[in-house]
């Protein structure tokens, strides 16, 4: 595991871009997985000024998002299909079609669960997965638990991470109680992980997750498993660290 800590929230945006465009310069058809919530907007930021400079192009790319909400319209404010537009795809050049999301929003879940699953197998393998760090140590939203789950699936969210969430939404009884999720056996199976964890908030968490037992009850513990990791921390959640 490859562990980067940086004073300052640019540099560590500038960082997290320049692995994910660099890898998709030299390898233009590659798989990305894709995170929302706060922490990758500055990243995504970046990405969009590369491509604006004209130094990465994403035509032939292909993303997978790791999670959606359920029930939410799929152009609600708060969907992660609207974010993803908003942040990266209305500013880059991805082709629709291979910019993949759960449909958090579909009348059979199970159903579109399998089907992200199998587009997902289709794919083969997700080349850079980035991921960010839920205060319990989800990934993705596979929450701490007695066990995890593989594939996709549907997961009830746990308080904690509705609480974090409501900053998003008017009011916590408006954030989702359920979502859509890839599983951490789809996680794990990417060639690279980026994990990227900002704020003071998140510091004993990364400790647990980096430094702890590997248990399902922290998820990304998981991550202390995978060949390639690479975490990127600001000074405050590294700061147990140093
Ligand atoms: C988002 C996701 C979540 C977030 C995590 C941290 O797609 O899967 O695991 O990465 O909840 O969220 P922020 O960055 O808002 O602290």
């Amino acid at each position: 595991m490859n562990i980067l800590t940086f004073r300052s929230t640019d540099e560590l945006n500038e960082a997290g871009a320049s692995i994910i465009t660099g890898l998709v310069q030299t390898n233009p058809r590659a798989v990305l997985g894709l995170a929302t919530g706060g922490t990758p907007v500055g990243i995504y930021e970046e990405i969009v000024n590369t491509h604006r400079k004209g130094m990465v192009s994403f035509k032939s790319a292909t993303s997978f998002n790791l999670d959606e909400y359920v029930g939410i319209p799929v152009d609600h404010p708060e969907s992660y299909r609207t974010y993803m537009n908003h942040h990266l795809f209305s500013h880059v050049d991805f082709a629709p079609e291979r910019t993949f999301i759960p449909n958090g929003n579909a009348s059979d879940l199970e159903q579109e669960c399998a089907r992200y699953n199998q587009l997902l197998d289709d794919a083969k393998q997700i080349d850079l997965q980035l991921l960010g760090l839920g205060h319990n140590g989800h990934i993705g939203f596979n929450e701490p638990d007695h066990a995890l789950v593989s594939g996709t699936h549907i997961v009830k969210l746990k308080d904690e991470t509705r609480e974090a969430n409501a900053r998003f939404f008017d009011s916590i009884d408006e954030v989702p109680t359920h979502a859509l999720t890839m599983g951490v056996g789809t996680i794990l199976k990417a060639k690279m992980i980026l994990l990227v964890v900002r704020g003071a908030d998140k510091a004993e968490i990364v400790h647990r997750a980096l430094n702890g037992p590997i248990t399902t009850e922290c998820p990304a513990s998981l991550l202390q498993t995978h060949p390639h990791v690479v975490v990127l921390l600001d000074t405050e959640s590294g700061r147990l660290f140093n």
